[in-house]
């Protein structure tokens, strides 16, 4: 089947969600309009506010639309690993992420699949030329851009935005890089499959987004999540740097 993003095979979006009934149909509505030969499939963590159920009904309506239902709040990062291991499972070709609450436009979609057919990971950044953020408070951005450069100092990833979360993968590219090991359960998950990608030596290309804050419903961003992505980071980045420092070393000895 010949497909305008190439030959990558059948493509699949994952929506992790929680807590998100206001989000779940406009959202799907919009994804099967913008590119109708992809699936969706909603990841939900048993919502008590019965996104799962909504999601259902979704599906009942429409073949493309596929809902997985975990048993409860496990994060973002758990929830995609679930997806992605769905996916891969039934065959797709491309995976993409995607945020349920109208921050991601479904219709930049075909930009980040063109791009994927040069590259093994096409992430949907926000600090690359072209990219913005629309209403986002300011301690909200602060923090965004900060954890971008607290990244690319402890790693040493050239990339602008290495924590967002609009991404389009090759499934070549999820089985090489050891998703049975990540262990990162908020949205540090983020910056540990972009690191993982990078150091396996996979294409990473950056293509311009608007992301938009949400109208509906609360962010799930926490405290716990800043910490866990600032504790994780700054581990991985001494490791690396041990190691080239190692490198340095046995070269001069
Ligand atoms: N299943 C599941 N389980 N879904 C979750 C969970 C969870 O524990 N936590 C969040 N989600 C879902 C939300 O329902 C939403 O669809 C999506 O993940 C993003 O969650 P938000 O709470 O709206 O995230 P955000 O706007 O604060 O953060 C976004 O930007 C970050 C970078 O600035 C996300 O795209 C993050 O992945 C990204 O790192
Ligand atoms: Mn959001």
């Amino acid at each position: 089947m010949s497909s305008p993003f190439g030959d990558l095979g059948r493509i699949l979006v994952i929506i992790p969600t929680y807590n998100e009934a206001e989000n779940i149909e406009p959202i799907v509505t919009r994804l099967r309009d913008a590119v109708p030969e992809a699936d969706v499939l909603v990841a939900d963590d048993n919502s008590p506010d019965g996104t799962g159920e909504l999601a259902d009904k979704l599906a009942a309506n429409d073949d493309h639309v596929h809902v997985l239902h975990r048993k409860g709040k496990e994060g973002l990062g758990a929830a995609y690993i679930a997806g992605f291991r769905w996916g891969l499972e039934r065959g797709y070709g491309v995976l993409v992420e995607h945020d349920a609450d109208g921050s991601h436009q479904p219709e930049q979609l075909p930009r980040l699949l063109t791009a994927l057919r040069d590259a093994d990971l096409v992430l949907g950044s926000r600090y690359v030329k072209g990219g913005e953020v629309q209403n986002w408070p300011k301690s909200r951005e602060i923090l965004s851009r900060g954890g971008n450069i607290y990244t690319r100092i402890a790693l040493g990833v050239p990339l602008a935005d290495a924590t967002g979360g609009y991404r389009a993968f090759r499934r070549a590219t999820l089985e090489g890089i050891g998703l049975d090991e990540v262990a990162s359960a908020g949205y540090c998950f983020q910056v540990d499959l972009a690191w993982r990608a990078v150091k396996a030596g996979f294409r990473v290309v950056e293509v311009p987004i608007t992301f938009v804050e949400r109208e509906r419903g609360q962010s799930k961003m926490s405290q716990a999540i800043v910490i866990e992505a600032m504790a994780r980071v700054g581990r991985w980045g001494l490791a690396h740097r041990g190691r080239q420092l190692r490198g340095l070393v046995s070269r001069k000895g």
